[in-house]
């Protein structure tokens, strides 16, 4: 059993308590308010504006140690846990897990600019992408980043650069390991277990080297003097909470740097393994039921299957690269919404909310669900289910059959797990600015992230000037 149900609930007090998780910063305070990193969401409102995002930073940090403490207590060598930014860009997150020490990911220059503005140090950070451009490729080796190759155009590129800078690059192969445990087995983690198999999805996706192409590349970088060939990266996304799946991916990446170091004599000083590690609760699962594999037993799994194979050459361990942003963001953030009118006909409810799911675009794309409290109530009785719908003009469901207390309109709602690729990937659709983002933490709030005006959504238009009016 890898998930567990919901139970039916009086309120929203008591659903919080059914649904938290350890590094969670919610609370209910003596009004009945819910409070996020000390700070009731009836102050944030009425202080930043609606809809807001908010940040806890310390369920940042308390992420970003498990992963670390999961990992290196395991792993006999260097862990460098690598923040995946795409996850949420904001340069205040970046920077609270620079200061925790955490190296990074990224993907093109918006990335690899935002990492560094947040304070990342070089020698941590990776940057990946089927199709880097040459600018960003000077960019990265200029500043040091280590670049997971991916397309075999791009080894020229990279020793222009460093030829350039008059630096020794470093980079590492991503791969693509094709493993047969795979070709029956379904996804259970994101709900398409009836779909393709895991196999199939692997083998059709953009990223990294088949092992023949991995090998002869492998040769190729061992001769150019300007690369500093440093390692391996293999990242696959969270496809199963079962522990023999993840030993079969994590064995399946381990044979095949053992296998390449018997054809090619190279041998690893890193190994990156992505990111995907699950998170107990996590909207992209496709269900309110939390996932039961925890951080610990995720690591032991991990750790296993890799250092099982790799020690069977009796070679050193390489350092341990991980890149995870769903871990390390996702119920860090909760969006702040407000009731603008509540409809009542045909016998259902529609509480009309001034937020819409452009901002949790993986409803519309993923069928990802997310947990909703009645932030300004959550110790009155919950009475009936309703539809919580946003304001642009789709459908915009953020949930079909929500149990609701008493609700009026500017009564709060509060959209839990909104921290992963929600900011990053929302929309202006209907010209709609974006929310504002704050940063709580033991009781105060800062802004980190300015609402969008309308002049905002509209700054880079242009009219040709035959077109404008007299
Ligand atoms: C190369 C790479 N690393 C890390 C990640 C982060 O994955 P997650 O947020 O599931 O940890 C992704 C996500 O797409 C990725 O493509």
């Amino acid at each position: 059993m890898n998930s567990v149900s919901i139970k039916k609930t009086a309120n929203g007090a008591e659903y919080l308590k059914s649904v938290q998780i350890g590094s969670d910063c919610l609370d209910v305070d003596q009004r009945g308010i819910l409070t996020i990193g000390g700070v009731a969401a009836d102050r944030l409102v009425a202080e930043f504006g609606s809809p807001l995002f908010v940040i806890s930073e310390s369920t940042v940090r308390q992420n970003f140690r498990a992963v670390r403490r999961a990992f290196s207590e395991r792993w006999p060598a260097p862990v460098n846990v690598m923040y995946a930014i795409k996850a949420n860009n904001n340069l205040a997150v970046r920077a609270i897990v620079s200061a925790e020490g955490g190296g990074g990911d990224c993907f093109g220059m918006g990335e690899l600019y935002a990492t560094f503005q947040g304070g990342a140090d070089p020698a941590l950070i990776a940057m990946n992408g089927s199709l880097k451009t040459a600018q960003e490729i000077d960019e990265a080796v200029r500043r040091g980043v280590t670049i997971n190759i991916d397309a075999e155009d791009e080894i020229d590129k990279v020793c222009a650069a460093a030829r350039k800078y008059g630096v020794r690059a470093k980079v590492m192969l991503r791969l693509k390991i094709l493993n047969d445990y795979l070709r029956n087995v379904g996804s259970d983690y994101m709900g398409i277990s009836d779909e393709a198999g895991i196999y199939d999805r692997i083998e059709a996706i953009k990223f990294g080297f088949g092992p023949d192409m991995a090998a002869a590349l492998t040769r190729r970088l061992a001769d150019l003097p300007e690369l500093d060939h440093v390692g391996f990266h293999y990242h696959v996304g969270r496809y199963s909470l079962r522990k023999d799946v993840i030993t079969e991916l994590y064995s399946g990446f381990a044979q095949a740097v053992v296998r390449l170091h018997e054809q090619t004599g190279f041998w690893p000083r890193i190994v990156d393994i992505g990111g995907g590690i699950p998170r107990e609760r996590d909207p992209e699962s496709r269900q309110l039921a939390l996932n039961q594999l925890k951080i610990d037993d995720y690591a032991e799994t991990v750790c296993g299957a890799l250092l099982s194979n790799l020690k069977t050459t009796g070679l050193p361990t390489p350092a341990l690269w991980l890149e995870p942003g769903r871990y390390i963001i996702g119920n860090a953030s909760v969006l702040l919404t407000t009731i603008g009118t509540i409809k009542r006909d045909l016998g259902r409810i529609w509480v009309n909310v001034d937020s819409s799911t452009n901002l949790l675009m993986r409803i519309d794309t993923s069928a990802s669900r997310y947990h909703i409290l009645p932030a300004t109530g959550m110790t009155r009785s919950f009475k009936e289910p309703a539809l919580i719908v946003g304001l642009t003009c789709i459908p915009s469901v953020f949930s079909a059959n929500q149990s609701i207390p008493d609700l009026a309109a500017g009564d709060v709602l509060a959209i839990l797990d909104t921290g992963m690729y929600s900011e990053t990937t929302s929309t202006q659709f209907n010209g709609v600015p974006r929310p504002a983002t704050v940063l709580v933490n033991d009781g105060d709030a800062e802004l980190i992230k300015a609402r969008e005006t309308v002049e905002d959504v509209f700054r880079l238009h242009q009219i040709p000037e035959r077109l404008r009016g007299e």
